[in-house]
Order: structure tokens, then C-alpha cells, then sequence
């Protein structure tokens, strides 16, 4: 039986078919944030995600791909392990229910309760839904599709194997009355209670024949069946600790304390996973908790519709921390939600640049400028209100935080957070602190403001670092804290008053750049905007006024311009690719532009490029060459260009920039 200590969450097991989606990638980040937040606080943390790798949709697509279904699994998994590296995301183990030792355990699992008659085999007649991998009855189907995803069922007559779900109702219903935390949100249980007291629970069909379908798992006692798919996926969640490091850990972890679902996969978990546990004598997990479902621009999000979120492409354009921070922060953890493009550019200006990354570079300017670079002790109050205000909120804020992680209210965290910053941006506004620094009786109060500021920075590091793990550690690094975030934290850590002063800061890059909207024409450089000024500040003292050069003195000698610097901001802006060159052809009359096809990873881009001069077209064929990936299309002698490629040379072109190694088409160059 686990301790109090342990903390194991789960994340469902994605069909390994699905091309994976932002749907998948909110329960995975929202399980990282949970493992995140309790390793800091010291809990000994398992986090599982993985695979679902049986059906009959993986046997479909692998015979029409005309490979055996193993092959099929071993070439999809690594997108999933791939975005889940790329989105930061720390679980422990990583389990596919292809796993040999995955397969033996549902097998003895299977054997005990043959043994102890809660599986028998039955005549069925049942509909079935492929996409949904699962029977429903005469009642559900309406007009011939499945009650849940809306597709067409095949009703589907044979003998199969029923495991005796429907004795455990009672024993079920009265585990959901007696612990309010067992299934969550309090919508959610209300729902799952309300199924289970007004209707009969029947058995359920844990089989298929082998002759209809083989990719699954045998039964221990007839050979020619194979497990139906929930009886196999669910069990993921004790056999990972039989087999996955540090295993065997099923007394150490087990029972689960979250398993994060989607609402659409609720009664499975706590209706058919309850009752096998049940009936396998093993504790139910402390928490099922289903979260809401995006749509995307107000429309359901489907393949058909062409409006599935690529999370690998919002990682590319926006960012993985703002990705990660916009699924928290748009909506409460349970709810439904509405994903655009807009309201995420809108959160990363507003609170991301303007927000924690303004509040950043404002803190870190001034202390370079007035306390030479270093954190100041507090010392004359400078407003007193506002200061007693940010303390309090401050030392309330640990706590408002455990609370929020304990009951997965991620949107409450945030705002807390954000309340903080509010009162941090008003108090820096009205005391002015360029103004402080130029009289030196108030030199006092300036060192207050600034100890106050980066005290509230440091603390809202260690608060946001589950959500957004590599702004903590820049933010950590910028204020010249070495904090580890990869173990438990000191508890001081946590308080308002661990000592800061002394601390010499290391000003850095800013954290966010602001977005500008596409329709406003945003990647080139004159459009990259200012960072915000205080409301009080003038120009000339404002501590977040950009450091631009000042404007050479006019000359009666002609000069060559300085070059222009940029920012790293500025830089990483533009987004550098390596692209593989699909076909080239020339643009009729003209002598300099050919008409490249280039693949950039997923995606096919047509490019105009002046380089026909120097290159046959046949000759670029194949070559792997560096493109501007984020460059806003614009047509060339009619002709629509979606990008840039790199060459050496002036007016003309002297060759083609290209990659000493062999790299996937899309890789970033940088
Ligand atoms: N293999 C089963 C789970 C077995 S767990 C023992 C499965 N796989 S899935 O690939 O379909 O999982 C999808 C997960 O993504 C579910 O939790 C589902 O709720 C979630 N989402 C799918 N579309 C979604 C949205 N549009 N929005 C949010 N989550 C969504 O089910």
C-alpha cells in the first residue's frame, strides 16, 4: 500500500494510430505540471503515460499499410515520445501495452478471475464502434451510430467472454458516496452516480474472437480469443509498476493517486476499472479526474475538418512554456474550452511579455542601473500599503498554490500568481524608482523596491515552475539564484522572507517577446514592438526603456551605416529550417527565379528564389538547403512564395547555404 508520500499519477494511454493532438498533450502537461509541483515539494513522485497499442484500428491500418501490426506500432510510437520530450514532460515510465511483461500480467490477471468465475462465456449480440473500440446495445445506437463519436456501428453477433461487472453496482455506488474525491470534478460524479442509480449495470464483453480480430492479447484459457481493449489498457496502470523502473513499486505506488482522463473516457475508467478492481481485491485510486474537451475556433476539432491543433506546431511558433501556460490558464481544469490562435497571442502578450517577462526586465534593470547588480536589503518603506498588500498576498500564496495543485484548480493558481505581479507592476508604477534614485535621501526606499520586487520574482519562480519549467530556471538564473528544480526544495524556499539581498544578478535575453497578429503583418523586424514602460516613467529614465542607440550626429562626410544589432529576441523570431528540396522548375521569363517544392518536416512549401543564375534547376533536387520558414508569403511574378531559402553572395548569388550533416527535413537551424 502506497504512503502518504507517494504521488502517482497517470495519464491515459493514447491509441498509437492518433496522430497526437492537443487534447492528448493537455492531459500529459497537465500530469507533468501535478509530478512537477510534488517532486518539488518533496513527495516521491511516478509518472506514467504510454501507449495503447491493441485493436481492431491499429490491425486495420497496419494491413492496409501492408505491414504486420508489431512493425506498424514501432514506427508510430516515437511521435508520441518525440512530442513529449519536446514539451518538456518528466513522467518516470513509459509503458506500451506490447510490452511482453505488460501482456503477461493482463493474462494472469484474466486467469484469476476465470478461477474465481467472474469471467463466463455468453452468446452477444452487440453494436460496435471501431473508432470508439467498444459495444454498445440496441438503446444506445441511434439511427445506426455510436451514441459518442457519431460514426456508423456494425452490429456483430458471436460468442464471447463476459467479465461480471454488473454485481459490483451497489459495492461501486456506495465507494462513489463515501468518497467525494473519488471521482472529480463534483459535475462528473454527479453524472457517473446518476448512470449507475438509474440504470442496471450489466457485464461486460472483455473478448473478441481471434478470427475477427488478432492484434490483442490471447486468454489465458481459450486460444482463440483475444482480450477486447479496455480489459487490456486499463491494467497498464498496475502492470507498469510490476515491470517499468523502479520496479516492482506496486507496493510502493499503488493505489494511483490521480488518474487524469478526458470526460469521454470517465465511465470506462470509473465504471469498468473500479469494478475489476474489485474484483481483483486491489484498492480503487484515490482520484479519476476527467477534464473538459477543446474545440478549436468554436468548431469540434476533427481530421475531417482539417482543425486539429498540431501541439509540435504551436511549440514551433509560440513556444513550449506559452503553450504549456495557455492550456492552464484559458479555462478551469474540467471544463470545456475554446482553442484560437488569437486568445493564445492575446495570453502570451498580455500576460507572458507584459506580464512576468516586463516585471522581469523592469526588476533586473533597475538593480543593474541603481544597486550595481546587485539585490539590495529592504530597508525604509517606501509605500507602506502597497508593500503590507504584496507581503500578504505573497505569504498567502504557498498555500493557495498546495491548495489549487491538491484539487487540480490550475486556473486559480494562475490568477493567484498573476495577482501578485498586478500589485508587484502598481507598485513599482507609483513608487517611481528612477525617481527615488536621483535624491539620495531616498536611497532607502529604493533599495525596499527592489528587494521587494526580486523577492516576489524569486517566489513566483518556484510558484510557476510546474507550469512553465524553463522560464523558472531563466528566471531563477536572470536573479542569480542556482535553484535545482530537478529535486525537492527547501521548504524556506517557499517563504516570502528567505534571504535574497547580496545576490548578484545576471541580466539575460527577455523571457517573452510580444507576439504581433499575422493580420498586422508581424516577422520582420521593424514590427518586433517595445517592451512595455511604466505608466510614470519618462523616457529617458524609464527602467524599461529600450536601450537603442542613440542617433549618429549628423555628418558632412558620407559614412557607411553602422550595422543594425538586434536582439536575441529579435533573432529568434525568425525561424531558420532545413528543407529538402521535392522538385525545382524554372519560372518562365525570367533568367533569376526558379520555383522550388520543399518539404520542411509535415509540411510542402513553394518557394520563389532569385538563384537560377547559378543553379540548374535538376541540380537542387534532393539537396537539404536552409529556408526562413516564417517569412510572410508574397508573390513573385504572380507566382506565391511561403518562405525563403539562404544564399551567399550580394546581387548575386555565389551559392546555396546548406547542412554538413544528413538532418530530417524541418529541423531548426539556429
Ligand atoms: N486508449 C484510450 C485510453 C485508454 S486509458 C487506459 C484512448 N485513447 S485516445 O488516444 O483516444 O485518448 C485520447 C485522450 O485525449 C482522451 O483522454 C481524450 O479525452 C483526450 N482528447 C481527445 N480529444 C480531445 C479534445 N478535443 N480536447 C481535450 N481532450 C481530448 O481513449
Amino acid at each position: 500500500m502506497s504512503s502518504q508520500n507517494t504521488f502517482y499519477i497517470t495519464t491515459p494511454i493514447y491509441y498509437v494510430n492518433d496522430v497526437p493532438h492537443i487534447g492528448h498533450a493537455y492531459t500529459t502537461v497537465a500530469a507533468d505540471v501535478l509530478a512537477r509541483y510534488w517532486r518539488l515539494r518533496g513527495r516521491d513522485v511516478f509518472f506514467l503515460t504510454g501507449l495503447d497499442e491493441h485493436g481492431q484500428k491499429v490491425q486495420q491500418a497496419a494491413a492496409k499499410a501492408g505491414i504486420d501490426p508489431q512493425t506498424h506500432c514501432d514506427k508510430l510510437a516515437p511521435q508520441f515520445q518525440t512530442l513529449w520530450k519536446r514539451l518538456n514532460i518528466s513522467n518516470n515510465a513509459f509503458i506500451r501495452t506490447t510490452d511482453q511483461q505488460h501482456k503477461n500480467i493482463v493474462q494472469q490477471y484474466l486467469q484469476k478471475l476465470y478461477d474465481n468465475q467472474l469471467i463466463y462465456k455468453a452468446d452477444y449480440t452487440g453494436w460496435y464502434c471501431t473508432f470508439d473500440e467498444r459495444f454498445w446495445t440496441e438503446k444506445d445506437v441511434e439511427n445506426g451510430l455510436c451514441p459518442d463519436c457519431k460514426r456508423p456501428v456494425e452490429q456483430i453477433s458471436e460468442h464471447n467472454y463476459f467479465f461480471k461487472m454488473g454485481q459490483y453496482q451497489d459495492r461501486l455506488i456506495e465507494h462513489i458516496r463515501q468518497q467525494p474525491n473519488f471521482v472529480c470534478p463534483e459535475s462528473r460524479r454527479n453524472e457517473v452516480l446518476g448512470f449507475l442509480t438509474t440504470q442496471k449495470l450489466s457485464d461486460l464483453s472483455i473478448s473478441r474472437p481471434k478470427s475477427r480480430l488478432s492484434w490483442g492479447i490471447e486468454l489465458p484459457f481459450d486460444r482463440d480469443y483475444v482480450t477486447y481493449v479496455w480489459f487490456d489498457a486499463l491494467v497498464n496502470y498496475i502492470s507498469a509498476l510490476d515491470y517499468l523502473p523502479p520496479s516492482p513499486s506496486q507496493d510502493r505506488y499503488w493505489p494511483a493517486s490521480v488518474h487524469l482522463v478526458g470526460k469521454d473516457i470517465l465511465t470506462t475508467h470509473a465504471v469498468y476499472w473500479s469494478t475489476m478492481l474489485m474484483a481483483l481485491n486491489l484498492p480503487l485510486p484515490e482520484t479519476i479526474f476527467a477534464h473538459g474537451w477543446w474545440t478549436v475556433d468554436g468548431e469540434k476539432m476533427s481530421k475531417s475538418r482539417g482543425n486539429v491543433v498540431d501541439p509540435n506546431q504551436m511549440a514551433d511558433e509560440f513556444g513550449v512554456d506559452a503553450f504549456r501556460y495557455f492550456l492552464f490558464r484559458e479555462v478551469p481544469f474540467g471544463q470545456d474550452g475554446d482553442f484560437s490562435q488569437a486568445a493564445m497571442v492575446g495570453s502570451i502578450n498580455s500576460d507572458l511579455a507584459n506580464g512576468i517577462g516586463n516585471l522581469l526586465s523592469r526588476t533586473l534593470t533597475m538593480i543593474e542601473r541603481f544597486a550595481e547588480g546587485t539585490i539590495p536589503e529592504a530597508d525604509q518603506p517606501a509605500l507602506p500599503t502597497l508593500e503590507e498588500q504584496i507581503v500578504k498576498v505573497a505569504r498567502t500564496l504557498p498555500l493557495r498554490i498546495e491548495r489549487g495543485f491538491t484539487e487540480l484548480a490550475f486556473r486559480d493558481n494562475i490568477q493567484s500568481a498573476w495577482e501578485l505581479i498586478g500589485y508587484c507592476d502598481e507598485y513599482i508604477d507609483k513608487a517611481a524608482p528612477w525617481k527615488l534614485a536621483k535624491n539620495p535621501d531616498s536611497h532607502g526606499q529604493l533599495r525596499t523596491v527592489l528587494n521587494t520586487t526580486a523577492r516576489a520574482l524569486r517566489l513566483l519562480a518556484v510558484l510557476l515552475y510546474p507550469y512553465m519549467p524553463q522560464t523558472a530556471a531563466q528566471l531563477t538564473q536572470q536573479l542569480g539564484f542556482a535553484f535545482d528544480f530537478s529535486k525537492a526544495l527547501p521548504e524556506n524556499s517557499y517563504e516570502w522572507n528567505a534571504p535574497i539581498a547580496g545576490v548578484k544578478i545576471c541580466k539575460g535575453p527577455g523571457l517573452f517577446p510580444r507576439i504581433e497578429s499575422k493580420s498586422q503583418g508581424a516577422n520582420t523586424v521593424s514590427d518586433i514592438p517595445k517592451p512595455l514602460q511604466p505608466a510614470t516613467a519618462t523616457p529617458a529614465t524609464a527602467a524599461t526603456a529600450p536601450q537603442s542607440p542613440a542617433p549618429s550626429a549628423p555628418s558632412s562626410t558620407p559614412q557607411a551605416p553602422p550595422p543594425i544589432q538586434i536582439t536575441i529576441d529579435e533573432f529568434v523570431k525568425i525561424q531558420l529550417k532545413t528543407a529538402k528540396v521535392v522538385s525545382a522548375e524554372r519560372v518562365p521569363k525570367s533568367e533569376k527565379l526558379l520555383k522550388l517544392q520543399v518539404s520542411i518536416g509535415s509540411e510542402q512549401r513553394q518557394i520563389v528564389a532569385g538563384i537560377g543564375k547559378k543553379y540548374e534547376p535538376e541540380a537542387l533536387v534532393g539537396k537539404t538547403i536552409i529556408v526562413v520558414a516564417n517569412l510572410k508569403p508574397a508573390k513573385l511574378m504572380g507566382i506565391e512564395s511561403q518562405g525563403m531559402v539562404l544564399a551567399a553572395g550580394d546581387s548575386e548569388v555565389r551559392g546555396l547555404a546548406t547542412i554538413l550533416e544528413e538532418v530530417d527535413p524541418g529541423t531548426k537551424v539556429k
